[in-house]
């Protein structure tokens, strides 16, 4: 038997922080499955609260020096991190009568303007924080011209029905809906508000979703009265803001931002696409100007999730039915993406710590197991 008990392995953990809260994982009850053999190998998981999250290598690797210190006998030291994703209060209490047990965030993508990328941002995102193994769907709410469908190669897919449900297409993991797949390219529906707005809520109530960590819903453009129906019909955790770098200069983005702090929805982050062009030499030029996204999210207090460089690859993936992250994902603009995603999802398990916390907790833990 190994004279390493599991209590010296916990008092170690105790002296590792989580990043984003000054508290020890312990006391957070982050820890589980404290294993040791014989041969004095040490097994441990930390439970986080998204398998995207952006400090896994940094948890890691200060589990496994704090454990090295404390216990110096220690052959291997093996710590898993499983996740499980925290669930958003919003939509619990939300007005609508269909309840959204089975999802557990829902986050809306807007624009100020139109073709800043907000359908490219909101794609590559789903797509990865699916490959970082959360349940994912991603919603195109843009009735008027449904892009996700040629963006995911799926113009001719129609979904299943079964048992009145819809069931959504899922491709590179992510389980998808949008009107593209229920009309005809060349026979556009004429949506009215209201219409409008009764077709997202049917896009929750009448698809089987199943299990989803997060639903992404891609907003049309703009900022006007059927953006602001569609926030308020659907129970949005938080909002993204995608501009570039060019738009954070003009009121639009502006109003983007005050339209979901008019309905309370939380700004989950600023995404600024288009913001450099990356030379053969590795330099950067700004062609839009430097800064002006990273600026914009400073004064209006947001968290920038990432700046998106410009690149041929997001066009043709776009057209060509291959999100870059999927089909690029060595290329700079599919690492900007997926630092994005990560760091998105790190804001939602902020945002669902501090509504069930306090203002104190946060990050990709904060699972005290208390509620
Ligand atoms: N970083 C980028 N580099 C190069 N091309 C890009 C980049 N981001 C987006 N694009 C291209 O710009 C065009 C518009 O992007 P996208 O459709 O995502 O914008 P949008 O904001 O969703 O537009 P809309 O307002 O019409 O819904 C697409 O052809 C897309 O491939
Ligand atoms: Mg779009």
């Amino acid at each position: 038997m190994s004279s390493i008990t599991a209590s010296r392995v916990l008092e170690a953990l105790g002296n590792v922080m989580e990043p984003d809260l000054q508290k020890d994982l312990v006391s957070l009850n982050m820890i589980q499955d404290v294993s040791i053999d014989d041969d004095d190998n040490i097994s441990f998981s930390v439970m986080l609260t998204t398998p995207a999250c952006p400090m896994k290598d940094h948890i890691r690797q200060a589990c496994i020096a704090a454990v090295r210190e404390r216990i110096p006998e220690a052959a291997d030291v093996t710590v898993n991190l499983p996740a499980r994703v925290t669930e958003n209060a919003a939509h619990h209490g939300h007005g609508n009568s269909a309840p959204l047990q089975s999802v557990r965030n829902i986050i809306a993508v807007a624009s100020g303007k139109g073709g800043v990328g907000k359908s490219t941002a909101a794609v590559n995102i789903a797509v990865s924080l699916a490959e970082a193994g959360a349940n994912v769907g991603l919603v195109d709410a843009d009735l008027y011209g449904p892009s996700i469908p040629t963006m995911f190669g799926l113009e001719n897919a129609r979904p299943e029905i079964r048992e009145k449900k819809i069931i959504p297409i899922e491709k590179y993991g992510v389980r998808l809906m949008s009107i593209g797949f229920l009309v005809e390219p060349d026979n556009p529906v004429i949506w009215r508000g209201p219409m409008a707005s009764q077709a997202i809520r049917q896009f929750i109530t009448d698809v089987d979703w199943g299990e989803l960590d997060y639903l992404i819903f891609d907003l049309p453009p703009g900022t006007g009265d059927i953006q602001l129906t569609l926030v308020q019909t659907i129970p949005v955790s938080g909002a993204v803001i995608v501009t570039t770098p060019q738009e954070v200069a003009l009121a639009d983005v502006s109003k983007a931002v005050n339209m979901f702090r008019r309905v309370n929805v939380p700004l989950l982050g600023l995404i600024e696409n288009m913001s450099y062009y990356q030379l053969p030499d590795g330099s950067k030029d700004y062609i839009f100007g430097k800064g002006g996204g990273a600026a914009f999210a400073r004064a209006q207090a947001i968290p920038l999730l990432g700046s998106i460089p410009v690149g041929g690859v997001i066009r043709e993936g776009g057209d060509s039915g291959s999100p870059v992250v999927a089909g690029q994902p060595k290329s700079e603009q599919a690492k900007a993406f997926a630092a994005a995603a990560a760091e998105l999802a790190r804001q939602v398990s902020i945002l669902n710590a501090q509504a069930s916390h306090g203002a104190a907790s946060g990050g990709c833990g904060g699972n005290c197991g208390c509620h």
